[in-house]
């Protein structure tokens, strides 16, 4: 039907006569001149359709935006002055021959080109969005990353497995999407938020490497990176070490990035261990590209008179850390007050700070509503530790360590980037590692995994296990990019006796454990190979890759922020039938007829 795409008819095509299929993007008419941008994926072309073919004309002035069409036409320089450097097309255009409607299109819910449309427009009419250049490229640009992710694991003997996706549920920690089971009463199967205890027993039935780029479930509340339903890209090894197992997914993502998208990624990536990590950035994926850090200051609190701090100097788990401002003795009133506002988002109570005007000048040189209740020793201690110089500002935070982390974390990346305290990279890579195994669940009174019960514990730690749970840490590592989590996982527990204790530290009895897992302990029983591995968030990498700070924009068909399909009305209400086949009856909802 056609002889190439309209977006690549290029100067290589001058004096040709091709054919073009496409959309009408837009439609000019210059009185007398007709002119037609024909779009297909690739890109734009501009169709001239001149008044001397009479019928051709007439078909043109009935094309409106969308129509489908069919152009034949020969190939001619632009005239001067006329040219568009930003399409590939843009040196030429098509005097139209022929001019077919393949199919009309009633008017759009949009324009096309319209950059300022609402997310719930765009939801809706997902179909028409798609069309827009934006989406296909981002599209495109999905397939190109997930097919240089196959491409590189086939290239290293990684085998693609499928597993099921009518599964018991796994053990991500977040809600299971569930399905009911029509032959089973009262039963339920559970879509899996990932395949973590498929892999491992793929692992022990000898396939020795294994990937899958597959959807996992989870109902969780849902942020700007977050999908119910989203792409990882899930890896497992044999036989292989953390050191072993890092080298390869990041010599991976060099590959991935070098391939979809031409970028130079370093090599090799920085390693940071959490403890140093939650120190210095307050958070377990920093973006290392803002050069702002946190300056511990609990241990010089305790006995300061200003309650707020040392209060939380000696609380159990209190921190009290300060974030210096290079020249942010210039921030405003209002600034401050708008940064005040923005870490009570993460439960933070106040913003206080030291605008430091001149050091020399000892206390007299600092400007701050809180330097009247510290002492001298203390005002020192803190120029001397955050490094602070005259027109410098210093914010503090104190409360409970994660509140503490999360707020002035999250500062830093906002002031860093706002205030251009960056350090010019485009990309940051970086590996966090020496993950604890456990973290205190305050309201459930008990250890939870901090990945999931199968990661293994430093072999040195095994024995904290059963004394001191808080200091035993992991053979865990997460990738961290830009302050995204691109991807996490762990070495995992091969020997029974290990898993037992660590079902023991997270309070699981071996009945439990039987219960939910007892498929996979038995496999572990018959000579399971040392194995680990982890999972990428594709849908993560992608955005990265996009530049955009939604995940709806690298999904085709997403779910909103409630978790619904705006396009096809899912989830909707099903009739009584169906629910009668499922054993089921609802509670407060009538079902649609
Ligand atoms: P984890 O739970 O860390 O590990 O998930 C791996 C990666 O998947 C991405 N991700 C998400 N992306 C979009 N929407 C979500 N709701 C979502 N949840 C997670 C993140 C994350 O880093 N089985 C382990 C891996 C392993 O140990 O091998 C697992 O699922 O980028
Ligand atoms: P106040 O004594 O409540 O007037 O607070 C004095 C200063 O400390 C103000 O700038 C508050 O924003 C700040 N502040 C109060 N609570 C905290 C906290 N938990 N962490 C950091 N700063 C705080």
């Amino acid at each position: 039907m056609r002889t190439c795409y309209s977006g690549l008819v290029s100067a290589a095509h001058l004096d040709q006569i091709v054919t073009l299929t496409g959309w009408a993007h837009r439609r000019r008419d210059h009185g007398g001149v007709i002119f037609i941008d024909l779009r297909d994926r690739e890109g734009l072309v501009q169709v001239v359709c001149d008044p001397d073919r009479a019928e051709t004309f007439a078909v043109a002035e009935s094309v409106r935006n969308e129509f489908c069409l069919k152009v034949v036409g020969k190939v001619r320089r632009r005239p001067e002055g006329t040219t568009n450097a930003n399409l590939i097309s843009g040196e030429v255009e098509v005097l139209c021959h022929e001019l077919e409607v393949l199919n009309p299109s009633v008017t759009p819910p949009f324009q096309l080109d319209d950059d300022n449309l609402s997310e719930t427009v765009r939801l809706t009419h997902r179909v028409m969005d798609l069309r827009r250049p934006y989406m296909q490229k981002i599209m495109q640009l999905r397939y190109r990353t997930a097919r240089a992710f196959r491409r590189f694991l086939d290239d290293q003997g990684f085998i693609d497995i499928e597993t099921p996706m009518l599964t018991k549920s796994t053990p991500e920690g977040a809600r299971d999407y569930l399905v009911p089971s029509r032959v089973h009463d009262g039963q339920f199967f559970a879509l899996p938020q990932s395949p973590q205890l498929f892999k491992q027993m793929l692992m022990v039935a000898g396939f020795d490497r294994y990937y899958q780029l597959t959807k996992c479930f989870r109902d969780e509340d849902l942020r700007a990176d977050r999908q119910p339903e989203f792409t990882q890209v899930d890896i497992e090894t044999s036989f292989l070490t953390e050191t072993e197992i890092t080298a390869i997914m990041e010599e991976m993502f060099r590959t991935v990035f070098k391939e979809a998208a031409d970028i130079e990624l370093p090599n090799p990536f920085p390693r940071i261990s959490y403890a140093d990590a939650m120190a210095k950035y307050g958070s377990d994926k920093p973006d290392l590209r803002v050069t702002l850090e946190f300056t511990e200051l609990t241990d010089v609190m305790k006995s300061v008179e200003f309650k707020v701090f040392a209060g939380a100097a000696n609380m159990e788990g209190g921190r009290v850390a300060a974030l210096k401002i290079p020249g942010g003795a210039a921030l405003s009133r209002g600034e401050i007050d708008a940064y005040t506002q923005f870490v009570g988002i993460y439960g933070a109570k106040g913003l206080a700070y030291i605008k430091v005007n001149e050091v020399a000048k000892g206390r007299d040189g600092l400007q701050s509503p809180i330097v009247k209740n510290m002492p001298d020793d203390v005002l020192s201690t803190i120029i001397a530790r955050s490094g602070a110089v005259d027109g410098d500002l210093i914010f503090f935070g104190a409360d409970k360590e994660k509140i503490v982390n999360d707020a002035l974390g999250a500062l830093r990346t906002k002031i860093g980037h706002e205030k251009g305290h960056v350090d010019g990279r485009t990309w940051a890579p970086v590996w966090v590692v020496d993950f604890p195994m456990f973290e205190y669940d305050d309201e459930g009174k008990r250890w939870n995994a901090c990945h999931h019960p199968f990661t293994s514990p430093k072999d040195e730690h095994i024995d904290l296990l059963t004394t001191d749970p808080g200091k035993c840490l992991a053979k865990a590592y997460d990738l961290a990019l830009n302050g995204y989590e691109v991807g996490g996982g762990s070495v995992r527990i091969h020997r029974e006796d290990v898993q037992s204790k660590v079902f023991a530290a997270i309070g699981l009895s071996k009945e439990e454990a039987e219960l939910k897992f007892g498929f996979l302990l038995d496999a572990l029983k018959y000579g399971a190979p040392p194995h680990g591995g982890l999972a990428f968030g594709l849908d993560r990498i992608v955005m990265q890759l996009a530049g955009t700070d939604s995940i709806r924009d690298v999904i085709a068909f997403p779910k909103t922020q409630r978790a619904q399909c705006l396009l096809t009305q899912a989830p909707s209400p099903v009739d009584e039938k169906q629910l009668r086949e499922l054993h089921i009856r609802l509670r407060n909802v009538q079902p649609a007829a």
